[in-house]
């Protein structure tokens, strides 16, 4: 029988208010026995559950509030904590202190490191969290960011950097819904990913967890967010896995791209280049966001209430829940360890989950005492509870808390390898053809050499098998080496010597795959040289020598200082960090996929000049958006049939400039630019008189002055601007902002 209606009227809520904890242990004891004995079977789903927010034909909400409302001060701070898997002992205090959430860390493993490891163990905590008293499941997250990486024999996909080169959003979106079905057969119910950072510094270790470094490129890969969880959000799709829009807010942006650094930007820069791939993924429904560990101007963003309240949650109206980066709330006052001002610091600032992770009886001592002496207000600690269970609710957990075993057979599958395959041929870029020495020839005499030839671990990066990564053979794929003797019309005449030994004029040509090892987050920064390392060059110096064309393929997790090097090769191939389908990457040097990959960053000509981004200036060695093709010899891809456009005309529209800060002798202005008209923009300008004021600085326009005006048109990113739309720029200058005179307005449609 179904239960009467629950209404949301006060009267309701108070009257399930009073329902008595002994109707919840009946409620717990009837799971338990269900659970402990098996899956729920046929009959047991049939009887209607036996409380509310255990029926699922309710509304989410109705859920909640039910949930929450049976909920003590302990069940709620236990949601809001999350723990390591390897720091819970014993695993029975899942259950005694009401854990919410498990994750495993970089490092987090099992033995033997197989999916159905991954799944018994998953399962037995699950089993602690629904024994508690409201038998509430947990949520097990991990960095599944380019595969389930975690897991040994699992599909490693290219990293972001590579998908970012191949400006495919749906096939993006393809690799997500492949990694969510290989991440649900090992139970874990949502990943960490993906990383929506817009890299501006090619020296920052995270630089290949990035898309690209324009907020647009980024942007439109939010589509993963839509692999993992399914187009209409969580739990929409058989398999959907939670989703993380990270690392908000500005972890890309940092000077001089430190790790966890300051990133020094103006609102409005902060608002133009960072926000932009958060609001897409809040747009897509992402179900949680992970706060970087970064600072912006000089406060972290664990504590920046107006960042993470009032900015995600209320302007974007962010509606999941926020987690916090692993030990991060450690940081806030610069000391080790964690303290009760940090916990409710950082709660209060609108973190609802805090990823503790080993010191959790510490975490929920403290916050529990936070709370009772009203520094964290029991809204917030609700708010937060709200945001959590909504996600569960909406990912089925409470219907269905255990593995999905039909799914453990996706892992490392043939069908989810072709996919990779396809992803490491489009995430190839053609940097140089000279000659037309790509495509090689099947039946060639080839020389291949280079420490990543022969190295799924070089290939596949950090976040592979463990937090760093590392060289080897550490699972299952095919290399770059394999790749070419496979496709080799006779594989004997391929040899491969790892540095170049017993080369000699014989040969069609050499192959040397080189590049960076493994490594991850601050121990990837390159604050000094940024070229190939000695082995490196060492090898390539050899084939040189020998008077053979060489062909590189760079595997990187970012644009490398080779400008120097590159006379000496004939062709180069930016591989990225393909992951374990190096299939993928012989398919193009052979032809049977012509390269069509776009560089998501803009190549540097030296180091000092990081960073350098697209439309900075400055001289790069290969633009943003470079990549050959095969065909013309080394014509690149013929421009795409232009789609129809209007004639060019004048645009129409406004410009209001806002004084955001000043101080004696200078102030800081944001200048917003409106389309007043009805077609698109596709460039515009302001300008104005100067007076007796000098600009000082520029960012999202490019400035001109002449006789004693000065007029700031768009980058190139940002001049296209929709009818009724937007676009910001801001400056600082010398001189008074009193009596500024208003902007004039020119623009272009069409064309
Ligand atoms: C790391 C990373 C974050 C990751 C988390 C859990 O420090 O910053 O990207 O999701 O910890 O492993």
């Amino acid at each position: 029988m179904r239960p009467t209606t629950y209404h949301r009227g006060r009267s309701g809520y108070l009257r399930r208010k009073r329902m008595t904890a002994a109707l919840s242990v009946v409620a717990a004891f009837l799971t338990l026995a269900v659970l402990t004995v098996a899956q729920p079977s046929a009959d047991a789903t049939a009887q209607a559950a036996a409380l509310p927010y255990q029926d699922a034909s309710l509304a989410v909400d109705e859920r909640v509030d039910d949930l929450l409302a049976r909920m003590t001060l302990d069940d709620k701070i236990g949601q809001m904590t999350q723990a390591d898997k390897d720091a819970i002992v014993p695993q029975s205090d899942v259950k005694t202190y009401r854990l919410g959430s498990v994750l495993s860390g970089g490092d987090g493993t099992v033995s033997p490191n197989t999916a159905q490891t991954w799944a018994d163990t998953y399962d037995a905590l699950q089993r602690q969290a629904v024994a508690t008293p409201l038998a509430i499941p947990m949520i097990y997250g991990i960095d599944a960011v380019h595969g389930a990486n975690a897991v040994r024999g699992a599909t490693i996909f290219p990293h972001n950097i590579g998908l970012g080169a191949t400006r495919d959003p749906a096939l993006v979106e393809r690799i997500g819904r492949a990694v969510a079905e290989e991440v649900t057969g090992t139970g874990v119910d949502w990943t960490f990913a993906p990383c929506l950072c817009v890299a501006r510094n090619d020296r920052w270790g995270r630089t290949y967890e990035s898309f690209g470094e324009t907020p647009e490129l980024v942007s439109s890969m939010a589509t993963a967010v839509d692999g993992f969880q399914g187009a209409d959000g969580p739990g929409s799709v058989p398999a959907s896995v939670l989703a993380t829009a990270k690392h908000y807010i500005g972890d890309g942006g940092t000077t001089n791209g430190t790790d966890q650094g300051n990133t020094q930007l103006t609102e409005a820069e902060l608002r133009s280049v960072h926000l932009p791939p958060f609001k897409a993924a809040v747009d897509r429904g992402v179900g949680s966001v992970m706060l970087s560990y970064s600072s912006w101007n000089g406060v972290k963003v664990h504590g920046h209430k107006f960042l993470v309240t009032d900015l995600l949650k209320g302007e974007l109206g962010f509606d999941g829940f926020v987690v916090s980066d692993w030990a991060a709330v450690d940081q806030l006052d610069g000391q080790t360890g964690f303290t009760a001002d940090e916990v409710s610091r950082a709660v209060n600032a609108g973190v609802d989950m805090v990823m503790v992770p080993t010191d959790y009886k510490k975490f929920i001592s403290l916050l529990r005492a936070e709370v009772n002496a009203g520094r964290v207000p029991m809204s917030r600690v609700d708010d937060a509870n709200r945001r959590i269970l909504t996600q569960k609710f909406r990912l089925g957990l409470f219907e269905k808390p255990l593995t999905d075993r039909a799914y453990t057979s996706t892992v490392g599958s043939a069908e989810h390898r072709a996919l990779a395959r396809q992803a490491v041929r489009e995430s190839q870029v053609l940097l140089k053809n000279e000659g037309g020495v790509l495509p090689l020839a099947k039946s060639a005499k080839l020389f291949v050499a280079g420490k990543s030839a022969d190295d799924i671990g070089n290939m596949s990066g950090g976040w592979t098998m463990s937090w760093q990564g590392r060289s080897g053979d550490i699972t299952p794929g095919t290399t770059v080496l394999e790749g070419i003797r496979e496709a080799a019309t006779d594989s004997s005449r391929v040899t491969y010597e790892r540095y170049g030994n017993g080369i000699d004029g014989s040969y069609t040509a050499a192959v040397a795959v080189v590049g960076e090892t493994p490594y991850a987050e601050g121990r990837g920064d390159r604050p000094g040289a940024m070229g190939l390392d000695q082995e490196d060059l060492q090898t390539l110096a050899k084939l040189k020598a020998s008077g053979v064309p060489v062909v590189v393929v760079l595997v990187s997790g970012r644009p490398l200082d080779i400008a120097a090097q590159l006379p000496d090769w004939k062709a180069l191939v930016a591989a990225w960090l393909p992951g374990t389908e190096g299939g993928g990457v012989s398919d193009v040097l052979f032809g049977d996929h012509r390269p069509t990959g776009k560089l998501p960053m803009t190549w540097m000509r030296s180091a000092s000049q990081q960073p350098i981004n697209q439309g900075d200036g400055k001289d790069a060695l290969f633009p943003y958006g470079h990549g050959l093709t095969y065909g013309a010899v080394t014509e690149p891809e013929p421009e795409p049939e232009p789609t129809p456009t209007p004639t060019p005309g004048t645009g129409i529209c406004t410009v209001t400039a806002k004084v955001t800060s000043s101080w004696s002798g200078g102030y800081q202005a944001d200048v917003t630019v409106r389309n007043t008209g009805t077609a698109p923009l596709t460039g515009w300008a302001a300008s104005w008189d100067l007076g007796a004021r000098t600009i000082t600085n520029v960012w999202n326009g490019t400035l001109t002055t002449s006789g004693g005006r000065a007029t700031v048109r768009n980058t190139a990113w940002n001049g296209t601007v929709a009818a009724g739309g937007t676009v910001t720029f801001g400056y600082t200058a010398n001189g008074s902002a009193a009596g500024l005179p208003a902007p004039d307005c020119t623009a272009t449609t069409g064309g």
